[in-house]
């Protein structure tokens, strides 16, 4: 059976990509930060939980522990916003930096812990869930200043990691899933969380040690860096 590992998998698009993997025959271990939410829902045999905070060593340390012993798939999915500054002088440098502890390091965190259950003689793919406000050339509006540096940052670990990792047949794809109806995305939109999610799992079939470290919209549109 195939083991998928999902961070920040309680609510919004991690719990959907339980839910799909559950429903595909995957085995699912699935991390949560505070409450298991919609991860209730989803009792399935195949389905382990446990805490996950990815800004903690020591949290990310244990959730390795009691990993599966062999991961196909790690979904790094967990991240947050900021505080939605409205310019330069309301930018608070202690949430900045906390929004790049979560969003930028604790991925590589939770990669490095599980790195030697992904390292083995099939395929291994890791999805790093960024943003396409990560792209510097698509920056047009500005603002959301820690957001948009902590996933930029997120993409330039990732294209760092992949040519070590090429080595050890693990393929890293970075997601844009889109702009999508979650507690992060807001009423306003336009994807839904099932489209975003079958559009992301789409983009993972593609994916081999060729095309690793590309940067993909959910519909499979390649973004500018
Ligand atoms: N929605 C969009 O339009 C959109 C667009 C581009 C990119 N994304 C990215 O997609 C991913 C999922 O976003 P979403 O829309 O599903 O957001 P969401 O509904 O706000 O869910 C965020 C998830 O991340 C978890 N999380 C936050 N900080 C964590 C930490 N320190 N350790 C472990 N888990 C933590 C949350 O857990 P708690 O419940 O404990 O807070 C929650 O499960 C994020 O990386 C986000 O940046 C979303």
């Amino acid at each position: 059976m195939r083991v998928a590992v999902v961070t920040g998998a309680n609510r919004g698009l991690g719990a959907e990509w339980t839910h799909q993997l559950l429903e595909d025959g995957w085995q699912v271990y699935a991390g949560y930060r505070s409450e298991l939410g919609r991860l209730t829902t989803l009792a399935n045999e195949n389905l382990t939980t446990h805490v996950l905070d990815v800004q903690s060593n020591d949290s990310v340390q244990l959730f390795a522990e009691n990993a599966p012993l062999k991961i196909d798939l790690l979904v790094n999915n967990a991240g947050v916003a900021d505080g939605r500054w409205r310019n330069l002088s309301e930018i608070d440098d202690e949430w900045a930096l906390e929004v790049l502890d979560i969003n930028a390091l604790g991925p590589v965190r939770v990669v490095k812990s599980l790195y030697p259950k992904m390292k083995h003689n099939s395929l291994t793919k890791i999805a790093m869930i960024s943003s396409l406000m990560a792209s510097i050339d698509d920056c047009h509006m500005g603002r959301s200043y820690a957001y948009r540096a902590s996933k930029t940052a997120l993409n330039m670990f990732t294209v760092s990691m992949k040519k070590e990792a090429l080595e050890d047949n693990i393929s890293f794809v970075i997601l844009h899933p889109g702009w999508v109806k979650t507690d992060m995305g807001g009423d306003r939109a336009p994807v839904e969380i099932p489209e975003s999610v079958t559009g992301m799992r789409n983009v993972l079939e593609t994916r081999t040690l060729e095309n690793t470290g590309e940067f993909v919209q959910f519909d499979g549109e390649l973004l500018p860096w």
